[in-house]
């Protein structure tokens, strides 16, 4: 076995060394974008006549060659240090000794960094897509519940009357914030490496736009010792989808709520739901609850790198190395959790019902009462006093602030009317909510309609 690295070395590696540090198997991953990165190298140095033409044709046949093999799962991915020795490597065997030459003017500390920002803008752009699909199955669930009244809550103890859109349609905007994090993380991450060399650039006058350009990169890092020792990008993507786990998470956690029988606000598809071995009349919100579980992993991860990379030395540590398990861990699980968190959702059982009936108890529009009286020229603190000791008489009666008549009204404040009753009414409470950013269904549809027309085109 040979490494890229052993002119001044007098013994062998030992083997527990490489077993300890080889990374193959778990940045063979990277193996597209190595390949890329490659073949703009290759091209580039024949540009500048460090390579010439015939030299450049061969490499390049050779990189096509490992990427079919690779692409169609005839090469192993065995035997070799990291992706980048194991391509090196197969060059060699398969574009001969010219295959030696391609490293000229590089290291493996600016290739990996530049490996990591292809690989994440492909993560970014395919985890934008789902949030995209997401967010729009939020909206299209929504503009089915616009007059969907529910209970909104503090504490969970019932507050005042919403609707399931609204409710929903909160979640839409964490998750479009979310989208725009990744974004902003896309725009920052999207500059070139390659051509820092291993810390201090190359004496090769390296065409470096060139290069950008063929990679797609919108700019060129500035600073060669910092465009291969940071890994910020990795931690913006991190923390991006930490968040999207921390709005997830509470989803899922309402979700589980909902899908009790105690709720039965909603209920979920059989295909997404599963059952226990000994008890026959359960049906176990476990997506819901494995992406709440999730979360955590996601959050240490995020945690995970942050450590990792305080108080490192300038520039390349090997300690950049663990930064791929945990960013890797971080997208496949962001990625698989959207990837079913999404169908389950688009095939919810709502029960307009049951979370109706929910918003008929608890006083949900006590105080739309207060703020009845307030209308009636009483000082909101009082209002305040006077619609809580309504709501007690009603727990004592056991009636609903509906239900009482005018005289048992009165008893509480002699400017209350007979159109007091407009008031405590929840449809009316809840189009009375035109503020906005409210849950009144006239204002929720059309922002609905605009979202649609945004989100579908
Ligand atoms: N496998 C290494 C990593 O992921 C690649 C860079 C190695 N560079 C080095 N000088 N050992 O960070």
């Amino acid at each position: 076995m040979t490494t890229l690295w052993g002119g001044c070395f007098q013994k062998e590696t030992d083997a527990r060394v490489r077993a300890f540090q080889d990374s193959l198997g778990f940045d063979f991953r990277l193996w597209p974008y190595e390949i890329a990165v490659n073949r703009a190298h290759a091209r580039m140095l024949v540009k500048i006549g460090v390579l010439t033409e015939a030299e450049g044709e061969t490499i390049l046949k050779g990189l096509d060659k490992i990427y079919d093999d690779f692409a169609s799962g005839k090469a192993e991915p065995v035997g070799e240090e990291d992706v980048h020795s194991l391509i090196e490597a197969l060059l060699v065997k398969w574009a001969g000794e010219v295959g030696k030459k391609l490293h000229t003017g590089r290291s493996r500390n600016d290739q990996v960094a530049t490996d990591l920002r292809l690989y994440l803008r492909d993560e970014i752009d395919a985890v934008r897509g789902m949030l995209r699909e997401f967010r729009l199955a939020l909206v299209e669930l929504a503009a089915e519940h616009v007059e969907t009244l529910m209970p909104g809550f503090t504490h969970l103890q019932p507050a005042q009357p919403v609707t399931f859109a609204h409710h929903l349609l909160a979640y839409y905007e964490m998750f479009t914030r979310d989208d725009a994090r990744f974004e902003d993380c896309r725009r920052r991450m999207n500059v070139l490496p390659l051509g820092a060399g291993a810390l201090a650039g190359t004496t090769f006058p390296l065409d470096r736009g060139f290069v950008a350009e063929a990679l797609g990169f919108d700019a060129i890092s500035e600073n060669s010792m910092d465009a291969v020792s940071d890994r910020d990008f990795v931690v913006e993507f991190c923390a991006a989808a930490a968040l999207v786990f921390v709005h997830l998470s509470r989803l899922c956690e309402e979700v589980i709520l909902w899908a009790t029988p105690q709720f039965g606000f909603i209920e979920l598809d059989d295909a997404f739901a599963t059952g226990s071995s000994m008890m026959p009349q359960k049906k176990n919100p476990d997506v819901a609850e494995l992406c709440r579980g999730k979360t955590g992993r996601v959050v240490g991860n995020l945690a995970g790198l942050l450590i990792l990379l305080k108080g490192l030395p300038l520039a390349y540590n090997k300690d950049l190395q663990e930064d791929k398990p945990l960013l890797f861990d971080t997208a496949d699980t962001l990625k698989g959790c959207l990837g079913v968190f999404i169908p389950m959702m688009q095939k919810l059982k709502v029960s307009r019902e049951r979370m109706r009936d929910a918003a008929h108890r608890g006083f949900l529009t006590a105080t739309d009462l207060a703020e009845y009286l307030v209308r009636k020229g009483v000082p909101f603190r009082e209002a305040h006093e006077a619609a809580g000791e309504v709501v007690v008489y009603c727990l004592e009666q056991g009636k609903g602030l509906d239900s009482l008549s005018l005289d048992d009204y009165r008893r509480f404040s002699p400017v209350i009317d007979q159109d007091v009753f407009e008031s405590v009414r929840l449809e009316q409470a809840l189009q009375a909510r035109r503020v906005l950013g409210g849950p009144a269904p006239e204002a929720v549809r059309e922002r609905i309609e605009s979202l649609m027309k945004f989100l579908k085109y």
